[in-house]
């Protein structure tokens, strides 16, 4: 990545359920560098399991979108990259969920506990992947040992790494090791991405700063909030982050769900769009009530008539009466 050239260093997550190809494009327009499918099970799509290949849809044109997969076994990992659509950019593996029905099959977070495994993972993608194949860790299980491990990886043929500053048994509690991933960064020659508490454009050029990584990675500062890129990217540039008017947010997230509705169909995606709206109005007058009619919404039309009036600041319970 060029360090001199704006734009090119804030990094939409994977995050569950979050980064489909809608939100993705929506925050792509706004700064995001690169973003990331969310995880997806090697094993699933090995399975030819329709839900799963869903995960990999993209939108028409979309570009610098990485996949991430998940797993445990070399073979299937391999196997899996074989059925994969072209057009992603880049194959992450991820080595940091925490979730207990990941980990307990030794994916995810679990390879940071089987330094070999997780290298013979790398290995197998690299083998059958046409594009650079990375790895996304955290500091280590319980105890930091991320170097060590980030250098065998490193080793093993990834093109990148991107670090979350937390031991998997932290989860998301307390704050994230920056001076530790500073420490991966410079034990390493492929490029690192820091990651952990980039939760607004100043931490995120933080982030980068402390750190001296290519680029930082966002995850929890993008909900609701696709904004958060242009506001690092011009802070990158010296500039002062535009503030988002109200008006702006609440035209975004109508639109997010016009965008769902032609992806998902009108029936799922008012369900899909539930917490993104949510998102989208926390900390606006009302936002409680508004989250509660949210997630009572079963047409996007009702959602709808919600965020308008809130446009024209009537009163939720004017709304649901
Ligand atoms: C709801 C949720 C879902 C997530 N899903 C994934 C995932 O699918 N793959 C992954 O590597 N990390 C996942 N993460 C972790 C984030 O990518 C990121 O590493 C973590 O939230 C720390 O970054 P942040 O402080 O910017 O939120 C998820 C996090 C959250 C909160």
């Amino acid at each position: 990545m060029n360090k001199k050239s704006a734009g090119t260093h804030f990094i939409l997550a994977p995050i569950a359920g979050v980064t489909d190809a809608v939100f993705r494009k929506i925050c792509a327009e706004r700064g995001a560098a690169f973003a990331y499918t969310e995880m997806v099970s090697a094993k699933a799509l090995t399975y030819k399991d329709a839900r799963t290949y869903e995960l990999l849809r993209r939108y028409p044109g979309e570009k610098n979108t990485g996949v991430q997969l998940f797993g445990s076994e070399p073979d299937i990992i391999a196997r899996a990259i074989g059925l994969l659509p072209e057009g992603f950019a880049s194959i992450d593996i991820n080595m940091g969920c925490p979730a207990k029905k990941i980990t307990q099959n030794g994916e995810g977070g679990a390879l940071m506990k089987n330094v070999a495994l997780a290298a013979a993972l790398v290995r197998a993608a690299v083998r059958e992947a046409g594009v650079p194949v990375t790895a996304k860790m955290r500091l280590g299980w319980d105890n930091n040992m991320a170097i060590d491990f980030a250098r065998t990886l490193e080793d093993a043929g990834a093109a990148a790494v991107t670090v979350h500053g937390r031991t998997v048994s932290q989860q998301y509690g307390g704050k994230a090791d920056w001076d530790a991933i500073a420490e991966v960064k410079r034990a390493l020659s492929i490029p690192v991405i820091a990651n952990g508490d980039a939760l607004s454009p100043e931490k995120a050029n933080a982030l980068l700063k402390h750190t001296g990584c290519e680029g930082v990675m966002i995850a929890r500062g993008a909900l609701g909030n696709p904004w958060i890129f242009e506001g690092a990217n011009a802070l990158f540039r010296c500039e002062a982050p535009r503030e988002i008017p109200q008006a702006e947010r609440l035209e975004t997230a109508k639109a997010h769900l016009f965008a769902a509705c032609e992806y998902y169909g009108e029936s799922r995606a008012p369900l899909i769009l539930r917490k993104h709206l949510a998102w989208y109005t926390k900390g606006m007058k009302n936002s409680a009530a508004m989250r509660v009619a949210f997630n009572a919404c079963v047409t996007a039309g009702e959602m709808v008539e919600i965020i308008d009036n809130c446009k024209t600041n009537k009163e939720h319970s004017d709304i649901i009466e």
